[in-house]
């Protein structure tokens, strides 16, 4: 069925069987490559992307259930916080394979939008949920700290006054 979604501030019209999940939607309708495939079982973080400015695993939402809402992916990540994290994983040079590094970026934003200045304890429970086969937490960690100040937050993220979900499946 002819199913339309804003992503990244675009209106796009697809046509799809509405229990797809919105990840292949993404990637594979709209050939937004940059959210991954893990685990399909929200399980491993991979496929982060924000639907009305929360943090989703789109693996999992089907695209019936993302309405109306807006839906921010790694591709439309800019400006503010976005820019800072983007900045210290390439300085501290973050990614090892990078499978899992868009929904790291993704989550650590996310984040930083919420606490400006995270704590060990705050980074480790907010990436919990991320899963990296090449055991890239240090860094991550590293980086988050490194990114963090004051700043305007990033545009789709919940701190930039977008409402809060009402869903979350
Ligand atoms: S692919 Fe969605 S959480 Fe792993
Ligand atoms: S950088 Fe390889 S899985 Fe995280």
């Amino acid at each position: 069925m002819k199913t339309t979604l804003r992503v990244n501030d675009t209106v796009r019209t697809i046509d799809v069987d509405d229990d797809t999940p919105l990840l292949w939607v993404l990637r594979d309708e709209l050939s937004m490559t940059g959210t991954k495939f893990g685990c399909g079982r929200a399980q491993c973080g991979a496929c982060t992307v924000y639907v009305d400015g929360e943090p989703m695993r789109s693996c999992v939402l089907a695209v019936k259930h993302v309405g109306d809402r807006p839906v921010t992916t790694i591709e439309g990540l800019d400006g503010g916080v976005a820019d800072r994290v983007q900045e210290a994983w390439k300085s501290l040079q973050v990614p090892q394979c990078g499978f899992c590094q868009s929904g790291q970026v993704m989550t650590a934003v996310a984040l930083l939008s919420e606490i400006p200045k995270p704590s060990d304890a705050q980074i480790d429970a907010a990436m919990a949920g991320n899963i990296c086969r090449c055991a890239t937490y240090d860094r991550i960690r590293q980086a988050i700290h490194q990114a963090a100040g004051a700043g305007r937050p990033a545009p789709g993220t919940p701190a930039a006054g977008r409402p809060a979900p009402g869903a979350s499946s």
